[in-house]
């Protein structure tokens, strides 16, 4: 008992409400908003999914960010012991499938983040600004299928990464956000500024704001969805990891509702630096992936300061992942460390080794390995589709389940809201998210 209790005073926490929002919207905040986002919307036709979009992350999203919350704040534990805190029985499996999403995640996270690190700097030395889209195609395949280059940048963003979670909770990965968060607001609203400014600009605008119902399918409710669960980290019990370092009485729902509303916010802000320049240079906005390491660099070729627009850009990105890949790798840490914090810095260590053994053939899937397939995929696409498509879904269904079915009464009203919020969370938790979740699991692997 008295170790017990030890061992919950030894946690570290968050050092305030700020510390832990600025904390949770890093890791929500990332590759999913800046890269993904733009292209996905692109891709289902503007202005109808962006509004999809919005309604399932206030709804579906935030009820499940705030089960998450809830789980970690109330167990003080990481993502598979929180389980076996406050249920026990096959549950802590819901937390094992997420640490190991979170490490598949993490190998080839840490690929796309490193090549955001090089396209920085490459646009500082011009060599990724050739005017064609077919030019700078030519460059970023003979980039990323380069055996060595790309695995160097995803050792230094590793590094990066290592850096930041060694500092611990409060002084590493919130200080980290502290810096980081605002200086990636005022980066995008340099870019939207300018975007938005273009010649032309306004075509894109009605595009992305615009919404055109004709177009709407089911499939655009999938990708809405699968959007939102990959932007606001949920399915693999970051959410938990995070949760568990707030203390017991700090609040969840406000709190959350900030962490959506400045995740969807920066996705938007997203949508206003790449979609009127997309436009404004009569580049295709379903382009798909290649949107933001193609099309963009070929579009600020053609801009006056192009290669400091392209840079800054490319910065922008590569910070949005560096709080995104703190958060997938706190979520193994806080596992193998087990509360104790003497065993931050081995386990760390040992969690990028591994993470870094898995991301070479990773990397070298997009090149000299692409013909080793999984699945009819490069490695890459196949542990990026078994986990988007699978076990985050997956996890997002059960953890949704416990939190409705599952959690006790007197934890849920540790929640501390009015009975009417409380309520309709506990509808949205109980019935909406798993039925709409368990038809995008369905509807996916079909
Ligand atoms: N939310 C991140 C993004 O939008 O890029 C991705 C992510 C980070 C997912 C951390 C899960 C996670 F634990």
């Amino acid at each position: 008992r008295e170790w017990i209790g030890a061992m919950v005073q030894a946690r570290e926490h968050w050092s305030s409400k700020m510390g832990f929002i600025l904390a949770a919207a890093g890791s929500a905040v990332g590759l999913g908003n800046i890269w993904r986002f733009p292209y996905v919307t692109g891709e289902n036709g503007g202005g109808a999914f962006l509004l999809i979009y919005l309604a399932i992350v206030f709804t579906i999203g935030l009820s499940l960010l705030v089960a998450e919350l809830l789980i970690g704040r109330s167990t003080q534990r990481d993502a598979a012991r929180a389980f076996k805190e406050s249920a026990g029985g096959a549950w802590p499996l819901v937390g094992y499938m997420g640490i190991l999403t979170a490490f598949l995640i993490l190998s080839f996270y840490i690929v796309i983040a490193g090549w955001t690190v090089a396209y920085t700097v490459k646009s500082l030395t011009g060599t990724i600004l050739a005017s064609g889209t077919e030019e700078v195609g030519a460059v970023f395949t003979g980039f990323i299928s380069d055996p060595i280059e790309p695995v160097i940048y995803t050792a230094i963003f590793l590094a990066l990464t290592v850096f930041v979670v060694l500092g611990g909770v409060a002084s590493g990965i919130e200080r980290a956000a502290r810096y980081l968060i605002p200086i990636l607001f005022i980066i995008l609203l340099v870019l939207a500024a300018r975007s938005v400014t273009l010649d032309g600009a306004g075509e894109g605008l009605s595009f992305f704001l615009k919404p055109d119902f004709s177009k709407v399918g089911w499939d655009t409710f999938l990708a809405a969805l699968g959007q939102a669960f990959f932007s606001l980290s949920l399915g693999m019990g970051a959410m938990i990891t995070y949760g568990s370092y707030m203390r017991r009485d700090d609040a969840i729902v406000g709190s959350a509702a900030s962490v959506a509303t400045l995740d969807a916010l920066v996705a938007v802000l997203a949508g206003f630096v790449v979609l009127p320049a997309v436009f404004a240079f009569g580049a295709e906005p379903s382009a798909g992936p290649g949107l933001t390491f193609i099309t963009l660099p070929s579009i600020f070729a053609q801009m006056p300061f192009g290669a400091f627009f392209s840079a800054l850009f490319f910065f922008l990105l590569a910070i949005a992942a560096l709080t995104s890949a703190v958060a997938l790798f706190e979520v193994v840490v806080s596992y193998f460390s087990a509360g104790d914090p003497a065993r931050r810095k081995p386990v760390t260590l040992w969690v990028s080794l591994a993470s870094f053994v898995l991301a070479i053939p990773t990397s070298l899937s997009m090149g000299v390995w692409s013909g080793y397939t999984i699945g009819g995929k490069p490695l890459l696409d196949a542990l990026d589709f078994f986990t988007n498509n699978i076990t985050m879904p997956l996890g997002g269904l059960l953890i949704a389940i416990f939190a409705g079915w599952v959690l006790r009464r007197q934890v849920v009203q540790e929640l501390g809201a009015s009975g009417t919020l409380v309520g309709a969370w506990q509808f949205v938790i109980r019935f909406v998210a798993p039925v709409a979740i368990a038809v995008i699991l369905i509807a996916g692997l079909i």
